[in-house]
């Protein structure tokens, strides 16, 4: 067993058995100072350090390592529930128009946005997708990471598809960080069905899905439900494909407009309801009498220049809110989640603590994972980060740099 002591701020989460923290709960973090954690692959005790020193002696327990961690804040690892990390190409000219007035949606209408990775992404083999994946998980690990959502979406047909999820599975397999895998054939529309693009709902529904059940190489089906995307039809159309064959759900929902989208997502029981910069009250209504999460990802609104989520809003209302980046080449390219705890309390009006909890147990959440991470407690992963500052409002006051010293995934540091 491992032994971390004198931890001077030690974030828990202090989810207390439960799956997710409504409103108000969310400002309980569970803090405590002078910590300590003991961990094998799994928690095994938190609580203060001689609390700790009293349960080591009593249980007999002879820690293989042993930390002194004063001076540091130590919280559970990032879970980030929506990136798009495994693609091709770079859109940084896309980016400099934009600087210089383009708006996102034009540069989609001109045929670039998604569909300049689309071409990309199709001329990549495997490897290179693997490749780019990784420099960009490694990052996000660095940036303490620990649980990642990654999804498809940028290939459009049904082998380019099938290789961003077989190179998705290769970075599982190869990576500490824990991932999840989520089929995004419906992210827009393939250029060969421009002119029919019912005609590619079929393919998705008929073809890609079986396939990718077959396979077994997604747990997630999602959908870029929005204004100049997929039609609210034809979304359920592939959305009840998706749930039929057996995979779960997500949408992205009202990112460009308010198209209901996020109130099909909480009636088809969608595990996630993700941007919602657009979201109406009637959908947040819905979103409140269902399980699905609210998945908000500042990031966007910050890099497309979009006006914010309402978090406040949604907090108060009762929803699971929870923050992800959204790491992709044209909307948001950013893995950090630090940026992204930032960006909620500044701009969405979230409190620290708020932000926390909607970055570890609501991004678990998110994942179906949060019975065994998003926070510090026994039994669940040792899954965390080592923060050189001395408390966990630091992370928050002093933005803008990686406050990240060392990243411990299942009980193990990450050497990387
Ligand atoms: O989540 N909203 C749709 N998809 C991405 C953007 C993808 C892209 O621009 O490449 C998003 O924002
Ligand atoms: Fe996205």
């Amino acid at each position: 067993m491992k032994f971390i002591k004198h931890i001077s701020s030690l974030v828990t989460v202090d989810a207390q058995g439960k799956t997710e923290k409504i409103g108000a709960e969310m400002n309980n973090i569970g803090e405590i100072h002078d910590g300590a954690i003991l961990f094998d692959e799994k928690i095994r005790f938190v609580g203060t350090t001689i609390a700790a020193l009293e349960f080591i002696k009593t249980n007999n327990i002879h820690p293989t390592e042993t930390y002194d961690a004063k001076g540091k804040t130590i919280l559970p690892g990032f879970v980030d529930s929506h990136t798009h990390i495994v693609f091709a190409g770079n859109r940084s000219s896309e980016f400099a128009r934009r600087l210089r007035g383009v708006t996102y949606q034009q540069i989609a209408e001109e045929g670039g946005g998604i569909q300049t990775t689309v071409k990309a992404t199709r001329n990549a083999s495997i490897e290179e997708l693997f490749q780019n994946g990784m420099k960009l998980a490694i990052s996000a690990m660095k940036h303490g990471t620990t649980t990642v959502e990654i999804k498809s979406g940028y290939s459009l047909n049904l082998l380019g598809e099938l290789n961003q999820l077989s190179a998705i599975k290769l970075l599982a397999d190869e990576l500490p960080i824990n991932i999840k895998a989520t089929f995004l054939g419906a992210h827009d529309f393939a250029p060969e069905f421009k002119n029919d693009r019912d005609g590619y709902v079929d393919l998705i529904c008929n073809e890609m899905i079986p396939a990718v059940v077959e396979q077994g190489i997604a747990e997630y089906c999602d959908v870029f439900i929005d204004k100049g995307y997929y039609t609210l039809e034809q979304g359920e159309r592939v959305l009840r494909a998706a749930k039929e064959a057996g995979l779960k759900l997500k949408v992205h929902a009202d990112e460009l407009a308010d198209v209901s989208a996020a109130k099909l997502a909480a009636e088809l029981g969608a595990v996630s309801a993700d941007h919602l910069l657009f979201v109406s009250d009637e959908s947040i209504e819905a979103l409140k009498q269902s399980q699905t999460v609210a998945c908000l990802l500042p990031g966007t609104a910050y890099f497309i220049r979009m006006p914010y989520a309402d978090a406040r809003k949604m907090i108060d209302s009762g929803l699971i809110v929870a923050i992800s980046t959204d790491t992709n080449p044209g909307s948001s390219f950013t893995e950090n989640m630090q940026l992204i705890l930032s960006l909620s309390v500044i701009n969405m009006k979230m409190t620290a603590e708020e932000a926390i909890v909607a970055a570890t147990l609501h991004g678990a959440r998110a994942l179906e994972l949060s019975t065994i991470k998003g926070s510090l407690e026994i039994g669940k992963d040792a899954d965390f980060i080592i923060c050189n500052c001395d408390s966990y409002t630091d992370i928050f006051y002093h933005f803008g740099i990686n406050h990240v010293e060392s990243t411990w995934i299942g009980g193990n540091k990450i050497n990387y």
